[in-house]
């Protein structure tokens, strides 16, 4: 496999099982070091030691990510260690099945905390160090302090109609939405808000930090058969006096590509979008479900 990633060193968060652990094994063939920054320690330990035994190295990090000093410690850990962090995929999340109208204050915090605040603190804090490890020229060229001032000054004289060499990026950070946050879900409306929310935050990062070079893109799965889908379908099977394994079969029916995603397939697109393929592209979010949504 291409060593794109290689000396390159990538954060995961809930990469302790499903798509996380499958983007941090993904990301680790081809070169790249990987924290396994997950809530549950003993997932996240396992997981990194199958990425080291792929010749690479590995950190487990126990972190509930909606704890957001718990993300800027981590960056500290990860910077001291490894001396720079260069992608971050803000993968992990949590989704409820209930009807809209039985929702509680409780359950939409733990939604929103996990999805939406731990989500944006994880990519302040990785952001804040991305910056600190810009080239000085454009640290100097860009005046850290004010992007605005940036994006403004950029307009009249560092824009480039015809760029003569290729740009470096200095960051890739990928936000896991979802098809969920393309429409309304009634069954998981707290979710789906969470997932509008993230492609809402990617384009204003994306914004925010495109003058350093910075690239901030979001992917949104349709069905990928992991634990978080066994509990949707465990919970409307029990909401519907259904059998299980009936929701995800429905679900797939309506994939004109007919099939689930597997782990890799969401995992070879968040590769392609930290890899310098992707320098051009920032603020997108991508729908990776076989055809499920087309805007
Ligand atoms: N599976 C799908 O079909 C699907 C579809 C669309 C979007 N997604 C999104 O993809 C991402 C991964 O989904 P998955 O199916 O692999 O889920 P999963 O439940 O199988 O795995 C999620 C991982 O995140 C970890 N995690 C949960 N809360 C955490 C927290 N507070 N701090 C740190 N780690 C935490 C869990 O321990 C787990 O290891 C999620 O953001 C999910 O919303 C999944």
């Amino acid at each position: 496999m291409d060593q794109r990633f290689a000396g390159k060193t990538a954060i995961v968060t809930g990469a302790g099982r499903g798509i996380g652990r499958g983007v941090a094994l993904r990301l680790a063939r081809e070169g790249a070091n990987v924290v396994i920054a997950e809530y549950n320690a003993e997932s996240a330990e396992a997981v990194a030691a199958e990425i080291e035994s792929l010749g690479v190295e590995s950190m487990p990090y126990a972190i509930d990510i909606s704890d957001a000093g718990r993300a800027r410690r981590m960056v500290e850990d990860v910077a001291g260690r490894f001396g720079r962090i260069d992608i971050l995929v803000n993968n992990a999340g949590v989704v409820q099945t209930k009807p809209m109208m039985d929702l509680t204050e409780a359950d939409w915090d733990r939604i929103v905390n996990v999805n939406q605040r731990g989500t944006f603190f994880c990519l302040q804090a990785v952001a804040e160090q991305m910056l600190r490890q810009l080239p000085d020229s454009l640290k100097a060229a860009a005046g850290l302090a004010d992007v605005v001032a940036v994006q403004l000054s950029a307009d009249k004289e560092s824009s480039k109609v015809e760029p003569t060499e290729l740009e470096p990026s200095y960051g890739k950070i990928v936000n896991f939405s979802s098809i969920a946050g393309r429409r309304g879900r009634p069954l998981s409306t707290h979710y789906a808000a969470t997932k509008a929310a993230i492609i809402s935050i990617t384009q204003s990062a994306a914004l925010a930090l495109a003058p350093y070079r910075i690239n901030v893109n979001a992917v949104c799965p349709g069905i990928v058969v992991t634990p978080m889908w066994h509990e949707i379908d465990r919970d409307r099977a029990a909401l519907f006096g259904a059998k299980e394994g009936e929701a995800v079969k429905a679900f797939v029916n309506t994939v004109p590509l007919k099939r689930a995603a597997t782990e890799d397939e969401i995992a070879g697109v968040v590769a392609f979008l930290c890899s310098s393929d992707a320098n051009y592209i920032t603020g997108q979010a991508i729908n990776v479900d076989g055809g499920f949504e087309m805007n």
